[in-house]
């Protein structure tokens, strides 16, 4: 019997992911890395390290980038996401997610260590039992590390629990730790969701039911 809900956030709740491009972009263009559609995707879902070796790696400039140069990269971008980040207001609530949520009981498992402000500042704190801190756990997505701590906070078994996502990786987090994965977005790149939904006004209760009856 499902019981809880672990929401991704970036893209599945808030809309945020034109952000994170805005500011990687910049990046990108600073090392040298020619911006794809394919680059784009790929850093869905994934952490702010991780996410700034794959531009790095994108244009071949492994080699010009240590470890200290790598983190004043990926600080400058934060700093820039945070200005952006800071006007957010409940408008910027994806489509359809404010009614969804008022039907069910949640927590949120998001890469971003940004989570809590947003999450804040859409005024949607009084929803989720918790934000799990990605911090905390041993790897980042794909690994199910978080969305196995996203099901455990709310004392919940794996089966119990549906995860909604909007990135390849997570849906492979999702499936990792044995939860119903619920992909938003298109559905070749989240193919390995157990169900899947173009956008997140479609997301309801009732029509996660169904295409879960369908299977
Ligand atoms: C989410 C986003 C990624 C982002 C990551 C880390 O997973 O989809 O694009 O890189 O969070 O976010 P942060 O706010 O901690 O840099
Ligand atoms: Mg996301």
């Amino acid at each position: 019997v499902i019981k809880g809900f672990a929401f991704d956030m970036d893209g599945v709740l808030a809309d945020t992911a034109r952000f994170h491009t805005i500011a990687w972009r910049k990046i990108a263009d600073e090392v040298g890395t020619t911006w794809t559609k394919e680059l784009e995707e790929g850093l869905k879902g994934i952490d702010r390290m991780g996410s700034l070796a794959l531009i790095i790696a994108a244009g071949g400039h492994e080699n010009e980038y240590d470890q200290t140069a790598r983190e004043a990269l990926a600080e400058k971008k934060n700093t820039n996401y945070r200005e952006l980040i800071s006007k957010l207001t409940p408008a910027d609530i994806l489509p359809g997610m404010q009614n969804f949520l008022d039907e069910l009981k949640l927590s949120v498992a998001s890469a971003s260590k940004n989570a809590p402000f947003i999450i804040e500042r859409l005024g949607l704190d009084d929803y989720f039992k918790a934000v799990v801190d990605p911090a905390s756990v041993s790897a980042g997505k794909p690994d199910p590390a978080i969305f196995s701590a996203a099901a455990a906070v709310l004392n919940l078994k794996p089966e119990q629990v549906i995860g909604l996502e909007d990135s390849a990786a997570g849906i492979k987090s999702i499936n990792g730790a044995g939860e119903i994965s619920v992909g938003i977005g298109d559905a070749t790149v989240l193919a390995e969701a157990d169900v899947n939904f173009d956008q997140t006004a479609d997301v309801t209760l009732n029509a996660i039911k169904e295409a879960l009856d369908k299977k």
